[in-house]
C-alpha cells in the first residue's frame, strides 16, 4: 500500500461551517490573538480565553464532517493514510480517519495548567472556570497558544518524511513551525494542494499540483484520481 500523508488546516473544516482564521470573515478578523490565544491572555483573563474555546467547542459539536473529511477517511481502504492537522476540531476522527496527529491541540481535551502531560477528555462543550485535573491544578484548553512549543512537531516530521504521496488541504501555510512540515517531504514525492485561493506555496519544493477548489469538492475528486493512478 502506498503511504499518503494529508496535511490539513482550517479550510478543511470550512465546508462543515467552522470559521477559518485568516479569511476575511475568519476568527482573527473578529478576535485579537493576544486576547484569546497566548499564555499571557490565559493568566490575564482566564474567563475570556476559556470562553473563546468553549464557543469553538460548542460550534464543533454542532457541525458534521464534510465530503472532504469522508473522502480522506475512505482512502484508508486502499492506502496507508496519516492525517497531520493544524485543526483542533475532531471532524477527521468523526469522519473515520484512524491515524490523526494534531499539531495545535484538540478541543476535546483539557490539560493541567501545572503539568502539560496531564490531559483529560472533556464531556460536552463547556469547561467551567474552576475545573481541576487529577493533579488538583486548574485545567486549561489543550490548545497550543502562540508562543508555546509544538510538542507533536517531531512526530509530524517523521510522518511527513515517510510520505510517498503528500496532500495539503485548506491551510494558508502562514504559521510556523507547522508550515515547514512540507520541507520534510522526501525529494520527488508529488504534492497535491486543495485550496480555492493561493496559500504561500513558495515553501513547497516538491512537484506540486494545485487543485483550485473547496475541500468538499476538491478532495473527493483528488481521492478518485489517486485511486485511479496509484491503487487500481
Ligand atoms: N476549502 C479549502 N480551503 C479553504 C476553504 C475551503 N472551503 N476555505 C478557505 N480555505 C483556505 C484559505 O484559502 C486558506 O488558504 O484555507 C486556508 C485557511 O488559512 P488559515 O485561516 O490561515 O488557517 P490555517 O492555515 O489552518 O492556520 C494555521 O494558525 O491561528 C493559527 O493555530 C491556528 O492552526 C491555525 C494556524
Amino acid at each position: 500500500m502506498k503511504k499518503i500523508v494529508v496535511f490539513t488546516g482550517a479550510g478543511m473544516s470550512a465546508d462543515s461551517g467552522l470559521a477559518t482564521f485568516r479569511d476575511a470573515d475568519g476568527l482573527w478578523a473578529n478576535y485579537r490573538i493576544e486576547d484569546v490565544c497566548t499564555p499571557e491572555a490565559l493568566l490575564r483573563d482566564r474567563a475570556k480565553v476559556v470562553g473563546f474555546y468553549n464557543e469553538r467547542r460548542r460550534e464543533m459539536l454542532l457541525r458534521e464532517p464534510n465530503a472532504g473529511h469522508i473522502a480522506i477517511a475512505e482512502l484508508e481502504n486502499l492506502f496507508e493514510v496519516e492525517v497531520v492537522t493544524q485543526n483542533v476540531d475532531n471532524l477527521h476522527e468523526r469522519a473515520g480517519s484512524s491515524r490523526v496527529t494534531h499539531l495545535h491541540g484538540e478541543l476535546t481535551k483539557l490539560r493541567s495548567t501545572v503539568n502539560p502531560d496531564i490531559t483529560v477528555d472533556i464531556e460536552g462543550w463547556e469547561q467551567r472556570l474552576d475545573d481541576c485535573g487529577p493533579d488538583g491544578a486548574l485545567l486549561r484548553p489543550h490548545i497550543v497558544f502562540f508562543g508555546e512549543s509544538v510538542p507533536m512537531f517531531d512526530t509530524a516530521v517523521r510522518i511527513a518524511s515517510s510520505a510517498e504521496i503528500f496532500v495539503v488541504v485548506g491551510t494558508s501555510l502562514a504559521v510556523y513551525p507547522a508550515a515547514s512540515l512540507v520541507r520534510y517531504i522526501a525529494p520527488g514525492v508529488p504534492v497535491w494542494l486543495v485550496d480555492p485561493a493561493d496559500p504561500d506555496m513558495r515553501v513547497i519544493r516538491n512537484p506540486l499540483t494545485h487543485i483550485r477548489a473547496r475541500a468538499a469538492e476538491g478532495v473527493p475528486a483528488l481521492a478518485d484520481m489517486l485511486r485511479e493512478k496509484y491503487a487500481l
